[in-house]
């Protein structure tokens, strides 16, 4: 990550410590002095915002963390202290648990963004790789920490997702009553969710170093997909993207804070504020909106095992998707035929995530079960066709031909192209 840094270090402890441990050319390498394309449009932000709320999660957790008791009998009423007599425990606890949906919609976005750009073609597989690492972590940690409140949904999204080890063939019995540590969701649940919802944060942030380190060692994606060639490719990280990561962040605050402060429940679901009764079972068992298309998958699928099978699989086929997408060009900017599909497969995602809050029957399954075939072909038919059948536009010669003829990104000659204008 150092290896573009201009630093040369002046005073005599300056000097010291860079022989001893080069952490400031370290740190100005990567994001002082870094050539970063000048082509980035808003979409690249979303890495930095990430960023942000990975530690804003991590700070007001600590905070909860001090007040917060993890035992079946005491964790409801713990958050209910937090809320009424805690000095601002209810903003905490509202940033947190909606600082947890604002990190998905920026993940999401941040994903999405990759596969329009095709970010996680060669040379950049290892950020992509690590980033679905990271994705996998992510939904473990929000997974459990909803169980932390002990509410209802709590306790039952609890039991219907451990419930799913139970269909592995042979061993599945046993992975539960080893995952549940004892005969049901109960207080060694409880106890163990806990420590793994503290514990996986900061594993996450170990990943995103290693996620930073490959794409600084690869450079930066840009949206025309072309490497940088010259010097009037790239800017220095500081100060341009330095400001535009900071506004975007400012702005992305403003929204966090409107759901935060305005409609704090809005992405939550009211059966979480009915303490968890084993004895009573809900009316309809949702996860987080975020988990919804996953879900939607989950139950299309008839058969118990088949369906985790589905599931698991949804997010394995991003592990190879650098390997199944045959297109020798990288942007979709490009690419005519693969930018509809994208966005057939966009629709097909967000129709999965409305099937996934409803109930399963009738029209919701049929549909289901449209989308989740029409999800895996996306990735194992169509992206390795696109490849050979599509004619892709011709790409700019450089990124600097690029932003000076036809505006971010487009591509020179483009004026008389319709959809590129
Ligand atoms: C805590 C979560 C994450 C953080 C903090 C994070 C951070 C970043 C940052 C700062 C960048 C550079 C700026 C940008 O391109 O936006 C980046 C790039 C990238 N991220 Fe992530 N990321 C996260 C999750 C993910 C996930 C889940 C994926 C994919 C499944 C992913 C895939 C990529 C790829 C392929 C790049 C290189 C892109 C390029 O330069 O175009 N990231 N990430």
């Amino acid at each position: 990550m150092a290896g573009h840094s201009n630093y040369v270090p002046q005073s005599a402890a300056a000097k010291w410590l860079e022989s001893r441990l080069p952490v400031i050319s370290l740190v100005r390498g990567s994001f002082v002095d870094f050539p970063t394309p000048k082509n980035l449009n808003y979409w690249w932000t979303f890495g930095g915002i990430l960023f942000f709320m990975l530690v804003a999660q991590i700070i007001t957790g600590i905070v909860l963390v001090m007040h917060y008791t993890p035992s079946t009998g005491a964790a409801f009423d713990s958050v209910e202290h937090i809320m009424r007599d805690v000095n601002f425990g209810w903003m905490l606890r509202y940033l947190h648990s909606n600082g947890a949906s604002m990190f998905f919609i920026a993940v999401y976005i941040h994903i999405f963004r990759g596969l329009y750009y095709g970010s996680y073609k060669a040379p950049r597989e290892i950020s992509w790789i690590l980033g679905v690492i990271i994705f996998l972590i992510m939904m473990g940690t929000a997974f459990m920490g909803y169980v932390l409140p002990w509410g209802q949904m709590s306790f039952w999204g609890a039991t219907v997702i451990t419930n799913l080890f139970s269909a592995i063939p042979l061993v599945g019995e046993e992975i539960r009553t080893w995952l549940w540590g004892g005969f049901s969701v109960d207080n060694p649940t409880l106890n163990r969710f806990f420590s793994l919802h503290y514990l996986l944060p900061f594993m996450i942030f170990g990943v995103v170093i290693l996620h930073v380190w490959a794409f600084h060692t690869t450079g930066n994606n840009n949206p025309t997909g072309v490497q940088p060639k010259t010097k009037q490719d790239t800017v220095p990280f500081h100060p341009y993207y330095t400001i535009k990561d900071l506004f975007a962040i400012v702005v992305f605050m403003v929204i966090f804070a409107w759901f935060a402060f305005y409609v704090p429940n809005y992405m939550g679901h009211p059966d979480n504020y009915i303490e968890a009764n084993p004895l009573v079972t809900p009316a309809h068992i949702v996860p987080e909106w975020y988990f919804l298309p996953f879900y939607a998958i989950l139950r299309a699928v008839p058969d118990k095992l088949g369906g985790v099978v589905a599931m698991f699989g949804a997010i394995a086929v991003l592990f190879v998707l650098p390997w199944l997408d045959t297109s020798k060009v990288r942007s979709g900017t490009y690419r005519p035929l693969f930018k509809q599909f994208f966005w057939i497969f966009a629709g097909v995602c967000v129709a999965l995530g409305y099937l996934g809050a409803m109930p399963a029957e009738g029209i919701y399954v049929i549909l289901s079960r449209i989308f989740t075939v029409y999800y895996f072909a996306h990735f194992l038919v169509i992206l390795p066709m696109l490849g050979f059948l599509e004619k892709p536009k011709p790409l700019p010669a450089s990124i600097s031909e690029a932003v000076l003829k036809g505006g971010s990104g487009k591509p020179a000659g483009a004026a008389a192209a319709p959809d590129t204008k």
